[in-house]
């Protein structure tokens, strides 16, 4: 890693040009590019399959990608995994949730980054800290001791999310947050993710529902098949207009390699800011 800041607008948080990723012959991402503005909330949009949990898995080192380049803060970045990411400063809240169930919620919560005290573990206060970071999500975790194997879907997304919004991060990344929550915890979880936006944490999300999308976002990366096909501002789109996109009803003629009069490439393109 190189500390080198001259390949990037200062502005960008991140910056994925060209990024191919393939799992034997399916192509899951092809020539992926994207900026994600520093202290912005960019959201990634695309349907099941377009590739979105593939390109996150490939910025933060779960997989590593088989072409392109990565920068983050100016820096280029090859992960080849999760913990390299984090200590980079990139928090993710993975799709697929990533707690160990044997353990408790307070350990899983420091998980990697456990507490010392003389070179013991310093429980007493990962405990304490770990209380602090529920309850300031005020989300329903029976108590901080408990094992995640006994916590429902929509729990352990919160313990997830906490984690993620308990360290301090350049990015933190959260490949669909609300999924498996309920309609009150959906509530709380975006006004944990404002507030993190508040605080200016760049903030990257992928999700399905739209409404949230435009309610949160400041802008929209739209992925289809692989490709990262269209960027809106959010406030110059809406509902219809993404579905056309996500969909291929509507093909962006700059971006959209699909699109009759598109540029051979969408490379050249400069990012929405
Ligand atoms: N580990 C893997 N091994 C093989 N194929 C994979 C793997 N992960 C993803 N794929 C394939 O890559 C493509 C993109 O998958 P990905 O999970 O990135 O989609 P997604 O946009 O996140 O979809 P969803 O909205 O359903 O979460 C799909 O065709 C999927 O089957
Ligand atoms: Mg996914």
């Amino acid at each position: 890693m190189t500390n080198s800041t001259d390949t990037l607008a200062p502005s960008d948080m991140l910056t994925v040009r060209n990024v191919s990723k393939s799992f034997g012959r399916v192509q899951a991402l092809r020539s992926a590019t994207m900026a994600v503005p520093r202290g912005q909330l960019t959201a990634i949009v695309g349907d099941n399959g377009a590739g979105k949990s593939t390109l996150v898995k490939c910025l933060v080192g779960v997989h590593v990608r088989d072409g392109g380049e990565v920068l983050l803060d100016g820096a280029p970045v090859h992960f080849t995994n999760p913990q390299q990411a984090r200590t980079a400063g990139i928090e993710t809240v993975f799709q697929d949730l990533a707690l160990v169930e044997d353990l408790t919620v307070a350990q899983n919560l420091f998980l990697g980054r456990e507490e010392t005290r003389g070179g013991l573990l310093d429980r007493r206060r990962m405990r304490r800290e770990a209380l602090d970071m529920v309850s300031k999500l005020a989300i329903n975790v029976p108590r901080v001791n408990a094992r995640v194997r006994r916590l429902s879907g929509g729990q352990r997304q919160a313990v997830s999310i906490a984690r993620a919004a308990g360290f301090s991060s350049k990015l933190i990344v959260l490949d669909e947050p609300s999924a498996a929550l309920g309609v009150q915890e959906t509530a709380r979880v975006e006004e944990l993710i404002l507030d993190l936006k508040s605080r200016g944490v760049t903030i990257l999300l992928i999700s399905h529902n739209f409404e949230q999308v435009l309610r949160l976002s400041d802008q929209v990366q739209v992925m289809r098949a692989g490709r990262t096909v269209a960027r809106r501002r959010t406030s110059e789109t809406d509902g219809q207009e993404l579905v056309g996109l996500v969909t291929g009803a509507i093909l962006d003629p700059e971006t959209d390699p699909e699109a009759p009069a598109a540029a051979t490439s969408n490379n050249e393109t400069e990012p929405v800011r």
